[in-house]
């Protein structure tokens, strides 16, 4: 069965005890109030992992890291592992955010090393794929998702594809207050499902794939009644206790 999933990606922002304070109350309304088949992910700095997994009820709130290394452990300073992740308590871990893919110089060719690292380490991928919006405007956004997927996931073994989650994040949508529409965000995810399906058959039904970028209280609805459309990825909404268990009870 294809899961609902509602993740929360912090980003770069709230201090320690700011990011174990908005758990708390995250898990308080969460608890009392949230749509109890939707799986709630939070995505906290690194440093905050540890203690945003004690302070939530686990069998509601799971908890994921934002990237992970391409190796195991060693010499490489700075890296945190799959595996210091997964012993810190997270769950998930996202790839391929554009953030990374921007900033950081990260390849569809290294994404695939992560990718397939966070799985030997029993952690599930939320994969992003996304376009920038001069080749949406220049009409290369399927090809840019196209190879985005090809590359990173199609020389999984099926067992392992079974465990990915994908996001949709169109890169210009992302903060910008601009979402894209329900019509878009459906095409490009059944665009997304069409092409693991080619690849992994029948698997890719269960496949979740979320949507993210601008995504808040007042669209979440509209975005996540499209079929093909299986929940969010969250910046900015997440970061308040109130608008993301909105977004969770969006359905
Ligand atoms: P916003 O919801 O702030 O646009 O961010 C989306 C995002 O990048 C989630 O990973």
């Amino acid at each position: 069965m294809r899961k609902k999933i509602v993740a929360g990606n912090w980003k770069m922002n709230k201090t320690f005890q700011e990011g174990v304070d908005l758990a708390i109350e995250l898990n308080k309304v969460v608890v009392e109030k949230g749509a109890k088949d939707v799986t709630v992910v939070v995505s906290p700095p690194f440093t905050h992992i540890a203690e945003v997994n004690k302070v939530v009820d686990n069998d509601r709130i799971s908890v994921a890291g934002q990237n992970c290394a391409t190796e195991t452990s060693g010499a490489y300073t700075g890296e945190i592992s799959a595996e210091m992740l997964w012993s810190s308590g997270a769950n998930y871990v996202i790839l391929g955010h554009s953030e990374r893919r921007t900033y950081y110089g990260e390849t569809n060719e290294l994404l695939n090393t992560k990718v397939k690292k966070a799985l030997e380490f029993n952690l599930i991928p939320i994969y992003c794929v996304g376009e920038v919006l001069e080749e949406r405007e220049a009409g290369k956004h399927f090809d840019v998702i196209k190879e985005q997927i090809e590359t990173v996931l199609f020389d999984l073994e099926i067992a392992d594809f079974e465990k990915v989650v994908v996001a949709y994040e169109p890169v210009w949508a992302i903060g910008t207050g601009k979402t894209a529409s329900s019509d878009q965000a459906q095409e490009v995810h059944k665009f997304i499902r069409t092409l693991l399906a080619d690849k992994f058959g029948a698997a890719a039904d269960n496949t979740s794939i979320l949507y993210g970028g601008s995504c808040n209280p007042k669209n979440a609805n509209e975005l996540f009644s499209n079929a093909d459309v299986d929940g969010g990825l969250i910046g900015g909404a997440s970061l308040k206790a109130e608008d993301f268990i909105q977004i969770i009870n969006a359905y």
